[in-house]
């Protein structure tokens, strides 16, 4: 998704601007371009591709100036090209702006605004900010983007320069992520905070319907009304190395092996010296957990999956009927919520649109929500009740890896604490999960020790048309994230199924070679997806179990065998999940894909 960055100071802009849209690169992106203010004119260098095409651009022909604003860009509105690329900019050149989200009502204000003789370049939504910027400027740029905001409806964060105010950047966020990176002499503006990390560690996170006045020495926060704001500064205390892949090849594989830390840092803080679990950020009482009819899971993409294993906890521990939907069918269709609803959240970034809209109609219908995100003062984690944390550390590569195993550990410790409230768990059965949880790490760790034998896995299936998951239970909910895993880094066509249901069609594509990978974790399903083992078998498949160490018969059905070690039946899904996302890496290896940057995808996805 789009990236800003903007500087004020006394260093060349161009360059600074440049390293910090790097660090956004993650984000996916299809153009980039810059605006450098200079003794009153403004510059823009914009094309489309890669930053490294508007890198050698300035390389050959610098640009010179201590202002700027840069981005990359997302195509929504107009094709990526070098022309709807941002910056876009006022007819008289005066006036550059980078924008993140989307102008709902653009088509209406750009009528508006070709009727009064503006002429529109680009396709973009973007452009008619420029524009109105110009249109209301009367020597006061606060009072025109004033005006500007009075006018615009949608989702924005907005850098924006102007040559008759070469002393200031100013930053205007609704909705769409926006920080103010504070430094000496110089002051910044971001859409994410890896971009100022190499400057300073001192930010501002930005509240929607807010902005900032941002100049060399100075920093002056306020609401869009102008009314002055005070803020607490953040200070980030993750190091720049850990958004940086750290020795290895990709993020993607960095952040799988960093999946033993990652599970203990969101689980250690949680038990108490005791052994107990502990959700000091939550305020749910025992009394509202008896009130709780139903609870809904809403999420997108892998964090849909970890909510589907949530499901299971929430009815095996808590007993309450839990119905997992994606975010955008939530919203637009018809759910039972009130106020006996809990309605949790789940979000890496904790800025998906259509999940912060679900959230939003949530709240409108009455419910609580209960957020489980990984980013700390995200759009989610603000307007949510209440928040439990993921403690994964940025997850840079758009697979999202860590993130999934954390999110499935912290619904599962939401649905022991709630089955405590709730007095549906004994105390015996809940020392014994939460002893079982504590060895999680360890265990994914032993995983991680041992991949020879999934690299051979890969080698023979990477050139394959189709691949097929099948899994019962919360395996079939770790078979669908192996799936999406798969495909969306190694552009092999994928599908999981239900295991039971392949004799209702999917049986049909399975000839002689096709590779099915069979998720055989359950005790108590184990003979049933025996009987489904064979049932493919006879049909030619290549089938690849993934078992527990103590089922080593297994090897008598299978093709090849990816073992897991021994562990009590629910929480089999955060280690099952760790050999299909090595599988699907080094499959995406051998053929070459851009692994961390998977084409048509990006890693955080702030429009509809
Ligand atoms: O940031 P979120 O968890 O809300 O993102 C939701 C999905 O876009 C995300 O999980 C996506 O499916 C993954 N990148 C897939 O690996």
């Amino acid at each position: 998704m789009c990236g800003i960055m903007g500087y004020i100071g006394a260093k060349e802009a161009s360059q600074i601007l440049i390293d910090g849209l790097e660090k956004l690169e993650y984000r996916g992106y299809d153009s980039a371009g810059v605006a450098i203010l200079n003794e009153g004119q403004i510059q823009v260098r914009k094309f489309k591709g890669r930053l490294s095409v508007l890198k050698e651009n300035i390389e050959q022909h610098p640009v010179e100036g201590n202002i700027g604003i840069g981005h990359t860009r997302w195509a929504t509105h107009g094709e990526p090209s070098d022309i709807n690329s941002h910056p876009h900019k006022s007819s008289d050149n005066k006036i550059s702006v980078v924008h993140n989200g989307i102008i709902e009502n653009y088509i209406e204000v750009k009528e508006e605004l070709q009727s009064l003789g503006y002429n529109f370049i680009s396709d973009t939504d973007t452009e008619v900010i420029s524009h109105l910027l110009d249109y209301y400027y009367n020597g006061d740029i606060l009072d025109a983007v004033k005006k500007v905001i009075n006018k615009i409806e949608g989702a924005y964060a907005l850098g924006i320069v102007h040559a008759d105010n070469p002393d200031m950047l100013i930053a205007v966020k609704k909705d769409s992520p926006l920080i103010v990176g504070i430094g000496e002499g110089e002051n910044f503006i971001a859409s994410d905070i890896p971009a100022v990390l190499k400057h300073t560690r001192k930010v501002y996170i930005l509240e929607s319907g807010e902005m900032a006045i941002v100049k060399k020495d100075s920093i002056s926060l306020m609401k869009t009304d102008g009314t002055p704001v005070t803020k607490e500064v953040f200070n980030v205390t993750w190091d720049i190395e850990a958004a940086e892949k750290g020795g290895y090849e990709h993020f993607m594989l960095k952040e799988i092996y960093e999946q033993p830390k990652a599970i203990k840092d969101t689980l250690s803080p949680r038990i108490n010296s005791n052994g107990e679990i502990k959700l000091d950020s939550l305020n749910i009482s025992d009394d509202y957990v008896k009130n709780t009819k139903r609870i809904y899971i809403i999420a997108c993409g892998t964090a849909y999956h970890a909510g589907l294993i949530g499901k299971d906890m929430l009815e095996r521990y808590a007993r309450i009927p839990t119905i997992v939907d994606v975010a955008s069918e939530f919203r637009y269709g018809e759910p039972f919520i009130d106020s006996d609803t809990l309605v949790i959240v789940v979000s890496q970034s904790g800025e998906t649109a259509d999940t912060l809209a679900a959230l939003r109609l949530a709240k409108e219908k009455g419910a609580r929500v209960l957020a489980i995100t990984n980013v700390v003062g995200s759009s989610i984690a603000r307007e949510s009740d209440d928040v439990l944390y993921t403690w994964a550390g940025p997850e840079i590569a758009v697979a999202s890896t860590k993130a999934y195993t954390t999110q499935i550990l912290a619904l599962t410790l939401l649905a022991l604490d709630i089955a405590i409230k709730n007095k549906s768990i004994t105390h015996e059965d809940m020392d014994f999960i939460i002893k079982n949880l504590s060895h999680l790490s360890e265990k994914i760790e032993e995983i991680l020790l041992n991949t020879e034998n999934i690299k051979s896995i890969a080698e023979r299936i990477h050139s394959s048309q189709s691949i097929f998951y099948i899994g019962r239970g919360i395996d079939y909910d770790v078979a669908r994230e192996g799936s999406l895993k798969l495909k969306e880094i190694s552009y092999i066509h994928s599908e999981s199924i239900a295991a039971g249901e392949l004799k209702h069609g999917t049986l049909a594509l399975i000839e002689e070679g096709t590779p099915v990978i069979a998720l055989v974790t359950q005790d108590r399903l184990y003979d049933k997806m025996l009987s489904n083992i064979k049932e493919v078998k006879a049909r030619g498949a290549y089938v690849i179990a993934v078992a527990k160490k103590e089922n080593s018969e297994i090897e008598k059905s299978a093709d090849k065998v990816i073992y897991i070690p021994d562990v009590i039946d629910e929480i089999t899904p955060a280690l099952s999940i760790v050999p299909l996302q090595l599988l699907s890496y080094y499959v995406a290896y051998k053929r070459g894909c851009d692994i961390d940057k998977p084409k048509n995808l990006a890693k955080s996805v702030t429009v509809e």
